[in-house]
């Protein structure tokens, strides 16, 4: 199959009949690119299950068009918390594991009674879906356990030859995926550290530890890896202190000179910005990781807000595979 690479009109038109006719498409969203079918027709979800080698326990989050589909989807609907999470927070990175109906196919949630839902605020993403008028599902668009990406150039290194289109929207704002909780009695389980902070959360109502791992089933510990061995620093000293064997690059946060042992480096960055950082984070673990060096070395996000998101990732990416 050719995959083609469009942008603008012509793109989300495309985008739209193609979704609509059943087949997939990689969209731009403000977090990550989403590989994205007709959330309601089972032999779409199927499709993406196969183009993503993603194993069927992994659930799938559903896009929204608009706020109708909600009541359609899901039974919180008329939750006050979940409206007031959505007042705040949609469109944007914050995805809500709610109760679902059974419109929702058993193969978009492998099973649970839950679905995740979310509402991106990316234009070209809003306008496929309100051309098409009915949810998309849409995991990250890489293959299982890689990199999710965060340009149109790294969908085709995953994806290249198994879709017929990706939606180009240039670089993703944010570029780490969004936030997932489960809003309930008590308050929200963080699922997934994101875009959205515990912080931000935290005014709206209490964060309660996450529960056994079904709830969040495709948490695994190995995850967003590079081929490169990644090794996940306590604290940048150690990194000037670091010394072979093999060829390592370095993953900085804010320096502005490469220590002489390491045969390049990427600065996240300069600014000290964890904003800008997390918006350069996967593009810059992936140029590492084309090097092919022995070893990817990670110096710490600082430990706060859109820093967790950060060191999540790479705590995954450092994970043992
Ligand atoms: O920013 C994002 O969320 C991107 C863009 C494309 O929207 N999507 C994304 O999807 O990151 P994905 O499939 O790579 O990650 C979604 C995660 C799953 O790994 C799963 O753990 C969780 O959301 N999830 C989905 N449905 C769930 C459910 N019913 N209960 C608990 N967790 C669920
Ligand atoms: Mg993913």
């Amino acid at each position: 199959m050719k995959t083609e690479i469009l942008d603008g009109d012509e793109g989300v038109e495309k985008a739209a009949a193609l979704l609509g006719a059943g087949a997939l498409v990689a969209l731009p969203t403000e977090t990550v690119y989403g590989l994205a079918g007709d959330a309601l027709d089972p032999a779409a979800a199927a499709q993406i299950f196969e183009v993503k080698e993603r194993p069927a326990f992994d659930p799938l989050i559903v896009h929204l068009p608009s706020l109708e589909w909600l009541d359609r989807l899901t039974t919180a609907a008329n939750d006050p918390l979940v409206l007031e999470l959505i007042r705040r927070f949609w469109p944007g990175p914050l995805t809500l594991v709610l109760p679902r109906r059974p419109i929702v196919p058993d193969l978009v949630t492998s099973g649970l009674p839950s679905v995740a839902v979310r509402m991106s605020a990316h234009p070209l993403f809003r306008a496929v879906l309100s051309r098409l008028g009915s949810p998309v599902a849409a995991p990250s668009a890489n293959r299982f356990g890689r990199i999710s990406p965060t340009a149109a150039s790294h969908v085709l290194e995953e994806l290249g030859g198994r879709i017929p289109l990706i939606l180009d929207g240039g670089p993703c704002a944010i570029g780490v995926e969004s936030t997932v909780i489960a809003p309930c009695k008590g308050g929200l389980r963080l699922l997934r550290a994101g875009p959205v902070t515990a912080e931000e959360l935290a005014e709206v109502a209490p964060l309660l530890a996450a529960g056994p791992a079904i709830e969040a089933p495709g948490q695994l510990a190995s995850h967003y890896a590079p081929g490169t061995p990644v090794r996940l620093l306590a604290n940048a000293a150690e990194a000037d202190a670091w010394t072979g064997p093999g060829t390592a690059g370095l993953l900085a946060w804010s320096r502005a000179e490469r220590p002489p042992q390491y045969s390049a480096m990427e600065v996240l960055t300069p600014g000290n910005d964890p904003r800008e950082a997390a918006s350069r984070l996967f593009a810059a673990l992936r140029r590492l990781d084309a090097m092919r060096l022995d070893l990817i070395v990670a110096e710490p996000p600082p430990c706060a807000g859109l820093g967790i998101a950060i060191l999540d990732r790479l705590q995954k990416a450092a994970a043992p595979r």
